[in-house]
C-alpha cells in the first residue's frame, strides 16, 4: 500500500472515494445531530442537498455514500461521539472500511482533519489508519492457485498540518503492520514446509532487512555441548535437526544504563503431543505451537526497524515433537542445562522443556528482563478465554507494566498467579521436578511455576501463554477470522520501545 501524504491541503486530494469522518452529538443536544467539522465546503453542500442525509446517525459503524456534482464519491465513516471516541474504534472501523473498499476503488483520500476536537488526535488517527489497513489487507494466498488482489492501492492522506513528523508515523506504523504480516506468514506455513531447519533459514534471510542485527544459530551438536537435555528430548523423535535461533540487537546509543531485554520464543512447529499422543481433533492447527516465537520475532523485528533505545537478543528454540521409536517415552527423567532433573510424565507438555532450556541461556547472558511467549497451554483457554492473553512472572511490577501496555494498545492481557502449592505440585519424588501438575486445575500457571526455575536469580521474568490468543481472532476486523492473529506483537513492540 501507497501513502501519499498532502501536507497543507486547502481541500481533498481528487481520487476515487473521498473518506470524511462523521460525529453524532449527545441526544439532549438541540443542535444538528452531526458534527461535521472539517468537512470540506462542497462535500457539507452536497451531504445537506441530500433528502435521505437524515438517515444518517453517524453512529459508530453507520456509513454513508454520495455524490459529488463531478462524479466523485465520499464516504461519511461514522464514528459516534466526537468526545466518547477511542483509538481501538478508529482500528475496527478503519479496519471495515479497508475490506469494504478494497475490491472497488483503486485510491481514496482520507481527510485527517475531521478528527480535529475528537478524543483520538488527527495525528493518532494517521498511524490507527495506516496499522488497521495494513493489518486488515492481510491474506495468507501462498498455496491458492488464484490470488485474489485488492484493487486499491493509494491512500492520500489530506491534512492542513505542516508537521513533517507525520510521515515518520506512518513509517512507524508500516514497520508494525510489516512485522505483524512477517509473523503471522510464518505461523500459517504448513509443517510440511515450515520445520526447524526451514523456519530457522527463514528468519535468517528475513533478519538480512534490519540493522544492528548480529545471528547465530545453533544446532544439535551446539545444544548437547550447551547440555540441553530437556531441549533435546524433545526433538529426539524429530525428521529435523533443532534449532536455537540467537538474535542480538544493538541501539545506535549504548551506555552502561541501556536496558537489555531478552525474547524467548516456544517455536514448537508441530506438536502430535509426542508418546502422549494428542487425539486427533487437538492436534489439528498444531503447526500453529510455533506461534510465541513469530511472536517475540515479530516484534524484535518492529522494534529493531523502529530503532528501539534498548538492547534486545531474541532466541527461538525450534523443534517439532514427534513420535517414532526413539522419541521420549513418558516416566523418562532428563537434565535440564541449568542440572536440574526432570521427570517427564506426559510428552505432550514439551513446551516447558524447550523454554526452560532457553531459558537458562537466556539467563546466563545476564539481563534485565526476560519475556518469553507460548501456546503453553490450554488451560489458558479455559482460564482466560480465546481472546485473553495470560500473563504471568516473578516480578509484579513486570507483569503490572505488561497489562499496562497491552491496555494502551487496545490489546487483551491479564495476569494469573504463581502461588507455592502450585510450585510444590510441579517437584516430583524421584527427580528435582515433573513437567505436569498432579491435577488439571491451574495448569497455566503450573506451567509457569515450572519455568520460573530455569530463570536466573535477580532477573525479571515474565511467560505470556497465547494459546487462546494466537490464532482466530474472528471478533477484530483486523485480524484474518481463522490463522494467525499476530495478538500481542504490538503490545510487546510498544513495551520495546520505552527506555
Ligand atoms: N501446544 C500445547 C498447548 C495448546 C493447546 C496450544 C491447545 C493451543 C491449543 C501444549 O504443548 C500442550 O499440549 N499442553 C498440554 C499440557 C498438559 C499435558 C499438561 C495441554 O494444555 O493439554
Ligand atoms: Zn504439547
Ligand atoms: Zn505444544
Amino acid at each position: 500500500m501507497e501513502y501519499k501524504l498532502h501536507l497543507g491541503a486547502k481541500t481533498h486530494t481528487p481520487s476515487q472515494l473521498i473518506v470524511h469522518s462523521a460525529f453524532c452529538k449527545k441526544k439532549n443536544d438541540k443542535e444538528t445531530s452531526l458534527v461535521l467539522s472539517g468537512w470540506d465546503k462542497d462535500c457539507k453542500d452536497a451531504f445537506y442537498n441530500l433528502k435521505n442525509s437524515d438517515i444518517f446517525k453517524a453512529t459508530v459503524g453507520d456509513t454513508f455514500y454520495f455524490s459529488l456534482k463531478d462524479g466523485t464519491t465520499v464516504l461519511a465513516l461514522g464514528l459516534g461521539e466526537k468526545s466518547k471516541l477511542n483509538s481501538e474504534t478508529v482500528r475496527k472501523e478503519y479496519a471495515k472500511l479497508y475490506k469494504s473498499i478494497k475490491g472497488k476503488y483503486t485510491d481514496v483520500s482520507i481527510q485527517l482533519d475531521t478528527f480535529t476536537g475528537s478524543k483520538v488526535k488527527a495525528e493518532d488517527s494517521l498511524y490507527l489508519l495506516v496499522e488497521a489497513f495494513g493489518l486488515a489487507s492481510y491474506n495468507f494466498d501462498n498455496y491458492l492457485s488464484k490470488k485474489q488482489e485488492a484493487k486499491l492501492k493509494k491512500v492520500h492522506v489530506d491534512t492542513a498540518s505542516k508537521s513533517k513528523k507525520l510521515n515518520a508515523l506512518i513509517d512507524k506504523a508500516n514497520n508494525i503492520v510489516e512485522s505483524v504480516n512477517v509473523a503471522r506468514d510464518f505461523v500459517n506455513e504448513p509443517p510440511n514446509v515450515l520445520n526447524s531447519v526451514s523456519y530457522a533459514k527463514m528468519v535468517e534471510k528475513d533478519v538480512k532487512g534490519l540493522k544492528r542485527v548480529k545471528t547465530k544459530i545453533l544446532g544439535k551438536p551446539e545444544l548437547k555441548k550447551e547440555k540441553m537435555g530437556m531441549f533435546l528430548s524433545v526433538n529426539a523423535a524429530s525428521a529435523h535437526d533443532p534449532r536455537l535461533v540467537h538474535l542480538t540487537y544493538t541501539p545506535k546509543k549504548v551506555t552502561k544504563n541501556t536496558k537489555h531485554v531478552i525474547l524467548v520464543g516456544k517455536g514448537l512447529t508441530f506438536d502430535t503431543g509426542g508418546y502422549s499422543l494428542k487425539p486427533g481433533g487437538s492436534m489439528m492447527n498444531m503447526k500453529f505451537d510455533m506461534a510465541g516465537s513469530a511472536t517475540v520475532y515479530g516484534a524484535f523485528r518492529a522494534a529493531v526497524l523502529n530503532d528501539s533505545p534498548i538492547k534486545i537478543t531474541c532466541l527461538l528454540g525450534m523443534t517439532d515433537n514427534a513420535v517414532n521409536e526413539h522419541a521420549t517415552m513418558p516416566d523418562s527423567i532428563v537434565t535440564a542445562r541449568n542440572g536440574k532433573t526432570v521427570e517427564i510424565l506426559n510428552t505432550d507438555a514439551e513446551g516447558r522443556l524447550v523454554l526452560g532450556d532457553v531459558l537458562s541461556y537466556a539467563s546466563d547472558l545476564k539481563p534485565d528482563v526476560i519475556i518469553d511467549a507460548a501456546t503453553l497451554t490450554g488451560a489458558v483457554l479455559i482460564a482466560l478465554g480465546t481472546e485473553v492473553c495470560g500473563v504471568m512472572g516473578n516480578d509484579q511490577k513486570l507483569c503490572d507494566e505488561l497489562v499496562k501496555t497491552a491496555k494502551e494498545t487496545d490489546e487483551y492481557a491479564w495476569q494469573l498467579p504463581i502461588i507455592d502449592q502450585w510450585r510444590d505440585d510441579m517437584k516430583s519424588n524421584i527427580a528435582d521436578l515433573k513437567n505436569i501438575g498432579g491435577s488439571r486445575w491451574a495448569g497455566s500457571a503450573k506451567a509457569a511455576a515450572f519455568l520460573e526455575n530455569f530463570v536466573g536469580k535477580d532477573i525479571s521474568w515474565a511467560h505470556l501463554d497465547i494459546a487462546g490468543c494466537g490464532d482466530s481472532q474472528s471478533h477484530l476486523p483486523y485480524c484474518p477470522p481463522k490463522g494467525a492473529s499476530g495478538t500481542m506483537i504490538r503490545t510487546l513492540v510498544n513495551y520495546l520501545m520505552k527506555k
